[in-house]
């Protein structure tokens, strides 16, 4: 318990000892400034909108009427005078402590028929002019502060007079001089004014108003001040021109007042306009508060529901400080706080850092009514801050920053009334000074006795602008490597890779590497050296044996080189005769094909290197081979046929006929004959003759014929010739094709057997 009060002890005195409360309204802040704030009023939203007298006088401490005082409204006729509205105004402002300005006495718009259309000589019309100012102003003297006594008799076209005005038609220029006397005579306290557009700042109509109340002053006419009517288009902002010319005004001993401002903006208007419009209004308050002899700001209405604008200037609106909704627009809040008053100004929002080289740009969103910002920075996070800048803009670019370096930046919006908070923190780093190598392309193939290029980049960063020497490591052998240029204080450079025509092929990680500024940075290139384009040509297996009568084959492989791509065909050449060579496929671009040896029957034996040719963009690659023709599964060339010349029941003869196109240096004909019931030998012969050895078993089961070439013979190349068996009898038939023969012989070095039956 004696705990907590003595807390609450403690928080009590941290609390300040004075409250400052914020002026809320226009108003209130006006008032407290020595301003007088105030707008026309339109007759009808006076009558029938609560809220527009409510907040008439709930912002605004001097009105004006904007038509209820003019001419023709209140001399309708030239005996009537009508001061129901004028009335109505006078009292609602006297019963809200107003002030009225009263607007306007001679004017050469909005006057009556009966007085243009008159036919009055010079002296009525300025018995009518004082009739009205002496009524008018007489009525309300002491009750309107000030008078509008003429407006607008100057010319746009050429700083004169307004010479095609009925007053100035009527009575010439001193009805200018003669309309202050009579003002002056009808209510010595009111503060009497000329009232004019267009002549705020510099240039001939101002001049021209100038030297017409100067010209006043000097005659000695009552004259107290100049109307600005200050009917602006929007963007507009106070120049030095304004304060240049309210100064010679004042000179004169003159007031100003701003008498009628709005700032019209081309619709449809956009939140952009709307705060170029609020720094309108801002500016104007503060030239208000900043002129010694101004002291009234006068807005042509207040609510955009009811402006004179969108009726008078086509395609414009959205002139005034409260919106259609009577809800304050950012001209109002800017004119409050630059009257000191309002809820205090906000941190601005939005803060953003971007870090560039040796810069950090800052950007923040603007507070309304905000005349300025400063920009406060720390080098650790949370300060303490400092602060570099004081700006109106909503951007900042600090140039004072060391890359590399971290820096906490935080911005306060400021105007007459104070500073805001500080906004959030942000950071930045501008880069470190820093380089980066690229080549382009990484990866390269070059050709042994060829050279390559790539493209080395420098990416430089954080005002890196040293010179940097470049160089390759890694280079395989037979690989030189330039560089053009080899340093360089640029961005680029072309390195050139060559190969000797015997350089190390394959692929190599180049590392290319730049030094500079104490920097070393690298960056890889594969390099990739292939042999130029070949091929070579391998068979398996390449030694091959082919029977006579029969294939066989080889696998060809063809086996590429550095990208060679071209189609291969295949031939073969010192083939045996009668063996050929086919290949499957003949050509091809991949990488093998299959040759197959077929060796006819009669194919001489004996064995070839058969060669074996690729070939192929230009170039013919070769493999051997060896061949060897052989018998098996093959004749030698020699043909044996079995034939039966006779068979019947008492002879039987049965032949082997043998032709030869080589030398047969061996030879064994063997018939076996079966013995059927009551067959027996009968004989034997053959038609070659001597050479042959022949002779014959018997059993009871067969009869086996013997037919041998005699050691030491040889049978030269012949044609049918019969080995014969015989047999005879009173038997059966016997059936041969039981009966066999086996020949046997050696012809080219090959042992042959032929076998078969009857
Ligand atoms: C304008 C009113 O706002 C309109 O309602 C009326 O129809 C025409 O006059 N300069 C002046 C003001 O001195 O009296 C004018 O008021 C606007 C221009």
């Amino acid at each position: 318990m004696l705990r907590r009060i003595n807390w609450l002890a403690v928080l009590l005195l941290a609390l300040p000892l004075t409250v400052i409360t914020e002026a809320q309204t226009l108003r209130d802040a006006a008032t407290a400034r020595g301003l007088r704030i105030g707008a026309a009023v339109n007759m009808n939203p006076f009558r029938n909108e609560s809220i527009y007298t409510q907040t008439l006088g709930r912002e605004f401490n001097i009105l004006v009427a904007e038509n209820a005082m003019k001419f023709d409204a209140m001399h309708p006729a030239q005996n009537t005078y009508n001061f129901t509205d004028a009335d109505a105004l006078v009292a609602y402002a006297e019963a809200n402590n107003m002030a009225v300005r009263g607007h306007t006495l001679v004017w050469h718009s909005q006057i009556p028929g009966w007085l243009t259309g008159g036919n009055f000589t010079r002296d009525q019309v300025i018995a009518i002019m004082r009739d009205h100012i002496m009524t008018v102003v007489g009525r309300y003297r002491g009750r309107i502060a000030a008078w509008d006594v003429v407006n607008e008799a100057v010319s746009d076209n050429n700083g004169q007079l307004r010479t095609d005005s009925f007053w100035h038609q009527r009575i010439g220029p001193e009805y200018i001089a003669m309309a202050f006397q009579f003002a002056h005579e009808a209510d010595p306290d009111a503060k009497l004014y000329y009232n004019d557009y267009s002549a705020e700042g510099s240039g001939a109509k101002s001049d021209a108003v100038f030297n017409l109340v100067s010209g006043l002053v000097n005659q000695g006419v009552t004259i107290n001040g100049v109307g600005w009517q200050m009917h602006q288009i929007n963007p507009f902002r106070i120049q030095q021109a304004h304060r240049t010319n309210a100064q010679r005004l004042a000179s004169l001993g003159l007031e100003v007042s701003i008498t009628e401002m709005d700032v019209r903006i081309s619709l449809p208007t956009t939140a952009q306009e709307l705060s170029e419009q609020a720094l309108a209004y801002r500016d104007v308050v503060e030239f208000c508060l900043s002129q010694p002899n101004v002291k009234t700001l006068v807005t042509w209405g207040f609510t955009d529901k009811y402006s004179w604008i969108p009726g008078f200037f086509s395609g414009f609106g959205d002139a005034l400080i409260f919106d259609m909704n009577y809800q304050p627009k950012p001209a109002y809040s800017a004119m409050l706080s630059a009257l000191g008053g309002g809820p205090p100004l906000p941190a601005p929002t939005g803060l953003a850092a971007t870090a560039g080289n040796a810069q950090i740009q800052l950007i923040w969103n603007p507070v309304a009514g905000a005349t300025g910002y400063n920009v406060k920075r720390a080098t650790t996070s949370g300060g303490p801050y400092t602060t570099i800048a004081t700006v109106s803009t909503t951007s900042y670019t600090d140039t004072t920053v060391t890359n590399g370096t971290t820096y906490f930046y935080v911005v306060s919006a400021f105007n007459s009334a104070g500073e805001s908070a500080n906004s959030g923190q942000v950071s930045a780093t501008p880069p470190a000074a820093n380089f980066a190598l690229s080549a382009n392309p990484a990866s390269l193939t070059i050709i042994r006795g060829t050279s390559g290029t790539s493209a080395i980049t420098i990416t430089r960063s954080g005002g890196f602008s040293s010179s940097v020497a470049l160089s390759a490591g890694g280079l395989p052998s037979g690989v030189t490597a330039t560089f053009n240029p080899a340093t360089t204080t640029g961005t680029s450079s072309t390195l050139t890779l060559a190969a000797s025509t015997t350089a190390a092929t394959g692929m190599t990680s180049l590392t290319i590497t730049g030094v500079g500024g104490g920097l070393t940075r690298t960056t890889t290139l594969i390099l990739t050296v292939n042999p130029a384009p070949d091929f070579t040509l391998s068979a398996n297996p390449s030694s091959l044996t082919v029977n006579q009568g029969a294939s066989a084959a080889s696998t060809l492989s063809i086996t590429r080189v550095g990208g060679f791509a071209g189609s291969v065909a295949f031939s073969a050449s010192g083939l045996p005769s009668g063996v050929t060579a086919t290949f499957n496929p003949p050509s091809t671009t991949g990488t093998s094909s299959t040759v197959t040896f077929t060796a006819s029957s009669a194919a001489p034996l004996g064995s070839a290197n058969v060669t074996i040719s690729a070939t192929g963009g230009g170039l013919t690659r070769t493999a051997t081979i060896a061949l060897t023709v052989s018998g098996g599964g093959g004749t030698g060339g020699v043909t044996i046929t079995p034939a039966i010349n006779a068979n019947s029941p008492w002879y039987n003869e049965e032949v082997i006929r043998l032709n030869n196109t080589g030398n047969i240096t061996a030879l064994s004909v063997t018939i076996v004959i079966q013995r059927t019931t009551g067959v027996g030998l009968n004989g034997q012969y053959n038609t070659v003759g001597g050479q042959i050895l022949q002779s014959n078993t018997v059993t009871p089961a067969t009869i086996t014929y013997q037919f041998t070439l005699a050691p030491g013979q040889t049978l030269g190349m012949g044609t049918n010739r019969t080995f014969a068996a015989q047999t005879n009898g009173a038997g059966t038939i016997h059936p041969t094709s039981g009966d066999t023969y086996t020949v046997t012989y050696t012809t080219g070095g090959v042992s042959f057997t032929q076998t078969g039956h009857f």
